[in-house]
C-alpha cells in the first residue's frame, strides 16, 4: 500500500461541506492533516462549530483552525456584504435552510486550535517535509491571506483543488458562483499563485446532483455517514423546493464532496481542460469566472493557469461516496 495523501480541507460548513469532511475522514488513502474554517455559508462561529461537530460525530481528533471572518476586500463595501437570504425561506411558519445555522449534531466538546488558519498554513507549509494537497470548498480568504504572508509556501503545495466558479452555471448572481462571489479578490489571488490548480465548478457539480432516491441508497448503508448524508440531501432538496416552488428539478448537488473525491481520483471529473481563468472583481461581473477563449489573448502574459472541469460522472461519484460511507 502506498503512502497516504496529506490533505488540508478548507471549509465553510455548511451541509455539503459536512459531506466533504466525512469523505475525507473516511477515505483510507487520505491523511487529513487539518480542517480550516472560513466564513461563507454562515458566519465563522457557525462554520467552525459545524466542522467540529462533524469531526466529533466521526470520533476524529483532526485539528480545526479557525480562519477569516470576513473577505479580503468585499466587507469594506457595504453593498457587497454577503447575506444568506437566498438559502432560506419560511413556509407555513416552518423555516427551511439549505445550510442551517448549526448542523443537527451534538455540540462540540472541544474547541478550535489557537493558531488562526492563515498562520497555520504558513507555519505548517514552511516546515512540511512533503508537499500537501489543499482542498478548498469555501471562500478562498484563508489561503489568500496565507499566500500574502509568505508566498514561498507554494513550494510545499502539491495541488489546490477548489470547489468554485462556473462557466455556464451560476448560483449567487446571474454570473457568479457563491464561493468565488463571497471573496473574489481572494479567488483571483489564489488561482494565480503559481500552484497546480484544479477547479471543480458548478458545471461539474450539477452533473452529479442527487435525488431523494439516491438519499435512500445512502440511508440503507445504515452507518452514521450514510444516514447523515441522506438527511443532508433530503434537507437540501426540501429547502430548494420551499425556496423555489416552481423549480422542476428535485435534486441537489453535493458540490464540496465532489472536489474532495476528485482530489483523490480525477476520473470522477469529465472534460477537464487547462484554461486561462480570471475572476471578475467589480460591478456586474463581480465574482464571475472568466475563461479566456480567444487565441490571440492566450499569450505568455495570459498563461493558462487552472485545470477546469466542465463536467463530471455522477455514477462514479455516488459509487465512491457509497464505498466511503459504508465503512
Ligand atoms: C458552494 O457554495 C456553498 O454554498 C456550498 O457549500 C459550496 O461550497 C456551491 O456554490
Ligand atoms: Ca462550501
Amino acid at each position: 500500500m502506498g503512502e497516504k495523501t496529506k490533505i488540508i480541507l478548507d471549509v465553510d460548513t455548511g451541509t455539503d461541506d459536512a459531506v466533504a469532511i466525512m469523505a475525507a475522514v473516511k477515505h483510507p488513502d487520505i491523511d487529513l492533516v487539518a480542517v480550516c474554517s472560513v466564513a461563507g455559508n454562515k458566519p465563522l462561529v457557525n462554520t467552525t462549530e459545524n466542522s467540529l461537530r462533524v469531526l466529533q460525530a466521526l470520533g476524529s481528533d483532526v485539528p480545526v483552525y479557525r480562519g477569516c471572518a470576513q473577505p479580503l476586500v468585499k466587507s469594506i463595501t457595504p453593498t457587497r456584504i454577503p447575506d444568506h437570504g437566498g438559502t432560506m425561506t419560511i413556509v407555513d411558519g416552518k423555516e427551511y435552510h439549505v445550510h442551517p445555522e448549526y448542523l443537527d449534531l451534538p455540540a462540540s466538546k472541544r474547541s478550535f486550535e489557537e493558531l488562526p488558519a492563515p498562520m497555520f498554513y504558513v507555519d505548517y507549509l514552511r516546515k512540511a517535509k512533503e508537499p500537501v494537497t489543499i482542498v478548498a470548498v469555501g471562500p478562498l480568504t484563508n489561503l489568500a491571506v496565507a499566500l500574502l504572508m509568505d508566498h514561498d509556501i507554494v513550494r510545499n503545495i502539491s495541488r489546490i483543488v477548489i470547489m468554485g466558479g462556473g462557466d455556464r452555471c451560476a448560483n449567487r448572481t446571474p454570473v457568479a458562483e457563491f464561493n468565488i462571489w463571497a471573496d473574489p479578490d481572494a479567488a483571483q489571488w489564489v488561482i494565480h499563485c503559481g500552484a497546480d490548480i484544479l477547479m471543480v465548478p458548478l458545471d461539474a457539480t450539477v452533473c452529479t446532483a442527487f435525488t431523494k432516491e439516491d438519499a435512500e441508497d445512502f440511508r440503507r448503508l445504515d452507518t452514521f455517514c450514510g444516514r447523515f448524508c441522506a438527511d443532508l440531501i433530503d434537507l437540501r432538496i426540501d429547502a430548494d423546493r420551499a425556496i423555489n416552488p416552481t423549480c422542476p428539478d428535485y435534486n441537489t448537488a453535493i458540490h464540496d464532496a465532489l472536489a474532495l473525491v476528485a482530489a483523490m481520483d480525477e476520473s470522477v471529473l469529465r472534460d477537464v481542460e487547462q484554461v486561462r481563468c480570471d475572476i471578475g472583481l467589480a460591478d456586474f461581473a463581480e465574482g464571475a469566472t472568466l475563461i479566456t477563449r480567444s487565441k490571440e489573448f492566450l499569450t505568455d502574459e495570459f498563461e493558462k493557469n487552472v485545470r477546469f472541469a466542465f463536467s463530471a460522472d455522477k455514477e462514479r461519484y455516488k459509487a465512491e461516496l457509497m464505498r466511503l460511507f459504508a465503512m
